[in-house]
């Protein structure tokens, strides 16, 4: 393969690299993946108005995210199972954030630890929590968080029941994959995933291992984890988080201007416009379609993340001129995780980078914080 010129390219790698039961996982949605569709299918309708005869020989895009500098407007988003993807996945991605310059966060559902990543990096961290039924499992988790010094807490709020997510209910997905005869054919056929993965210092969900002191067998933490995420998650529950979590709180799915209105009411510093990238509600509108709502009615009271979609720089303009402060990625760092591990992730980021320098040079453009309303629109109609 030549260089690496876009995310897409990190992509085709991580598909040759990954047995197909880890690809499917990272890059599939849920059910018909209508709304995994959506959210770059509408992205990419979204036009950019050029502006020239302005001197954009300076561009600023560093931001603030919850008080965290950012050197792009962009953050590592949570991904559960990185560390399937490349060994000690999750580190080696937090390591090349605290690197290049943007908050890292940690998914509950990560292969290393809280404290693995704590011990591997200085800059402090996020942490993503899924809200458990067991009520002490989420207290630990929460402390945990607080001793490694993770500055934000992002609560997500669209896993009421998990995603069906078809491809990895065929592939027989479990943690570490289930060895039926198609996927040991898979795995071996992959020497080189194999080979690396014998590096990685944990085999499971590294911050529940500890947690649930009945599941001896790896297969009854990967039930017990099924069994646990909460249906009955409410308003209440989010208020009893923010009663015990004392620093910056990020509420993660939030698709409606009446939940965002209920998140300011709650106390988050933040909200993520989200649909978990199209891995949960299949047939919820793309991201983006809703993000201009939502941002009107409470980003003056809040700040407002976006994410679902973004593959390149021209993405994080777009989602910026429809009212995000800043934005998350999942898939496309995992790709560069998955294809090349802390220097893949570097490239995904510089990629992004790169992009979002030169879009914003040919869109007249110096500034991030003051994007003007016309210069992402629709794509014009053509005269009939
Ligand atoms: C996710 N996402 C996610 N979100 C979360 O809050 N906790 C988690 O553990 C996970 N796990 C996860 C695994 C994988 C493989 C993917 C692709 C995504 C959702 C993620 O944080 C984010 O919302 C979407 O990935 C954004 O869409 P894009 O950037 O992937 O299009």
């Amino acid at each position: 393969m030549g260089p690496i010129t876009s995310v897409f390219d990190l992509e085709t790698m991580a598909r040759k690299r990954l047995p197909a039961v880890i690809f499917d996982y990272v890059h599939g949605g849920a059910g018909m993946e209508l709304t995994l569709q959506r959210n770059e299918d509408d992205l990419c309708a979204l036009a950019l108005r050029q502006h020239d005869m302005r001197d954009v020989s300076h561009r600023t895009m560093s931001v603030k995210m919850v008080g965290e500098p950012a050197e792009i407007p962009l953050a590592i988003g949570p991904t559960g199972l990185a560390g399937l993807t490349w060994a000690n996945g999750e580190v080696e991605a937090a390591r090349a954030a605290e690197h290049f310059g943007v908050p890292f966060c940690l998914s509950t559902m990560s292969i290393c630890s809280i404290e693995d990543v704590a011990e591997a990096t200085s800059r402090p961290f996020w942490f993503q929590l899924y809200l458990m039924k067991d009520r002490k499992v989420n207290e630990n988790l929460i402390h945990r968080a607080h001793a490694a010094g993770c500055s934000a807490l992002i609560l997500t709020l669209d896993l009421h029941v998990q995603g069906k997510r078809w491809a990895d209910a065929k592939n027989g997905l479990s943690v570490p994959p289930r060895l039926t005869l198609h996927n040991t054919m898979d795995i071996l056929s992959h020497p080189r995933w194999l080979v690396g993965m014998a590096r990685s210092r944990r085999r499971t969900f590294g911050n529940l291992q500890g947690e649930v002191q009945h599941a001896k067998h790896l297969s009854a933490l990967t039930q017990w984890i099924e069994s646990q995420f909460d249906p009955s998650f409410d308003l209440e529950t989010v208020k009893w988080v923010r009663k015990t979590w004392d620093r910056k709180l990020i509420l993660k799915g939030i698709m409606h201007v009446d939940d965002a209105r209920l998140a300011v009411d709650a106390g988050a510093d933040a909200i993520i416009v989200s649909n978990h990238g199209g891995r949960q509600l299949d047939g919820a509108p793309s991201s983006i379609s809703v993000l201009p709502e939502i941002a009107d009615a409470v980003r003056d009271r809040i700040e407002v993340f976006f994410d679902g979609g973004i593959r390149t720089g021209s993405d994080i303009i777009k989602a910026l001129g429809y009212g995000a402060h800043a934005c998350l990625s999942g898939r496309a760092w995992l790709y560069g995780l998955a294809a090349q591990g802390r220097e893949g992730v570097l490239c995904a980021l510089k990629l992004l980078q790169e992009e979002l320098s030169d879009c914003m040079a040919l869109t007249g453009l110096s500034d991030l914080h003051n994007i003007a309303p016309d210069v992402v629109t629709a794509q014009p109609a053509l005269r009939p």
